[in-house]
Formats: structure tokens, sequence, C-alpha cells
């Protein structure tokens, strides 16, 4: 599937009667399973009043890094900074919390709900300088269907 035939699949998925939890999860399984270098797909949200990020739906290998404080690796510094953060290469990245030796790179994108930043969509890919526009703009098209979800 292309990007545009994505976008379909995404916006059927967030307009479905299924719970919050199982479109959330189907988003990340048909990233995974549907773009050839998205090897792991996942949500980070604001852990309640803390300044903190919690996982919630992934697809991919387990991580053990479930709870991530704010500003800490590249979900952290996006919890704070608010924008979209591009890795191309995680080697030339200091303050990056590895989620295995495999990954190579990753793209973090923001939700924002009511100009709120509510937590993230974070993709890890086992190849070096993957990313293009496109998957900004895709991963911006997906959080935004993914904020409707929460906007009530
Ligand atoms: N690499 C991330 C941690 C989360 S995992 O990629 C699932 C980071 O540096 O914030």
């Amino acid at each position: 599937m292309n990007f545009s035939e994505l976008k379909k699949s995404i916006t059927t998925i967030t307009e479905s009667k299924s719970k919050t939890s199982n479109k959330l999860q189907s988003i990340c399984d048909l990233l995974k399973a549907e773009v050839d270098y998205y090897n792991w797909a996942g949500f980070y949200f604001k852990n309640g009043d803390k300044n903190e990020l919690k996982l919630a739906e992934f697809a991919g290998k387990p991580t053990e890094h479930v709870i991530i404080p704010f500003g800490k690796g590249i979900c952290g510094q996006v919890a704070v900074s608010n924008q979209n953060f591009v890795v191309q290469d995680v080697t030339e990245q200091n303050n990056y919390i590895s989620c295995g030796f495999q990954v190579k790179s990753e793209i973090v994108v923001p939700i924002f709900v009511n100009g709120k930043n509510i937590g993230q969509i974070d993709i890890d890919s086992h190849s070096t300088n993957p990313f293009s526009d496109k998957d900004e703009d895709f991963l911006e098209f997906v959080c935004k269907k993914v904020a409707t979800l929460f906007d009530n």
C-alpha cells in the first residue's frame, strides 16, 4: 500500500465503531505490516498529570521503555518541543534511548488535541536514512486522525 492508500485505511479505522484502544492497535499493526521500513510502530501518551510518557498500543518487539520522562530520548524531547523529530541515524544522537541494536533510525510526530501535545506516534526502522517529507506528511495525517479520538 502506498501512503495515499494507507491514509484511506487510517480514516476507515478511526471512523469505525470499535474501541479507541482497538483502533490504535489496528493503526500500529497496519503501519508495521504495510511500510517495509517501519519495523516498530507505537503510541506514547502523557501519563496523567505527570511529566512523563507512557507506552500505549504498539506493534513490533516489546520494549522495556514503557515510561519515558519528558526530555529523555527522542520521545521525551518531542513531548517538550512539540515538533516532529526525524532521526535518520540514531548513532548521531546523544539523547537517545535504544530499543535494540537493530534500530537504526526513528521518527516521532506529536499528537495535538485543542493545541495541547497529548502524546505521539513513534516509528523505529532497521534502515539508516529511510525517511522523507512523505513520511512526515503521512504521520501528521495519522496523528490528526488519532487526535479526533480524544477530542471530546
Ligand atoms: N528510542 C526512543 C525510545 C522508545 S523506543 O524507540 C520504542 C527514544 O529515544 O525516545
